[in-house]
């Protein structure tokens, strides 16, 4: 099993970016403690960043017949992007929605998710431990799918 972890925009930032909001670990310490489990699951991880809609956008297209499930952290473009939902929709491969902050406790203009309609499922508001979480989500929803094959 392959999963990619795509992260967007300011991700790049964490662990100095508003540390009362999204913690201090950087995107390389969630990186390190994603790959450690992945490493015991016996799943293949990718783990990318771009501050460009248009390069995650290409990422997502490539994934087809190479990953399994991918969990993304589209940042900003979550709330913006209705070319990243329509790549989520095209290539069809089950994508997990995640957040650090709890989107929904934020301002307004965070309540909206434009990919989550396209997503099986959001995880938000638990921290660096959204990214773990998103890990065991990804192997049950694999294992769904098999059942239903
Ligand atoms: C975020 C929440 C978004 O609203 C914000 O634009 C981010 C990070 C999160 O992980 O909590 O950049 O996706």
């Amino acid at each position: 099993m392959k999963i990619l972890y795509l992260n967007g925009p300011n991700l790049n930032l964490l662990g100095k970016r508003e540390p009362n909001v999204y913690g201090r670990a950087t995107l390389a310490d969630i990186e390190a403690k994603v790959r450690k489990r992945a490493a015991q699951l016996k799943v293949g991880i990718d783990f990318r960043q771009s501050n460009l809609e248009g390069e995650l956008v290409g990422w997502i297209q490539q994934a087809k017949g190479t990953f399994d499930v991918i969990v993304i952290n589209a940042a900003a473009y979550t709330h913006t992007s209705i070319a990243l939902r329509d790549a989520i929709a095209a290539v069809g491969i089950p994508t997990i929605e995640i957040h650090l902050s709890n989107i929904h406790a934020r301002e307004e203009f965070r309540h909206k998710s434009l990919i989550a309609p396209v997503c099986r499922g959001q995880i938000c508001g638990f921290g660096e431990k959204s990214y773990m979480l998103a890990l065991e989500a990804s192997v049950n929803v694999k294992a769904t799918n098999k059942k239903s094959i």
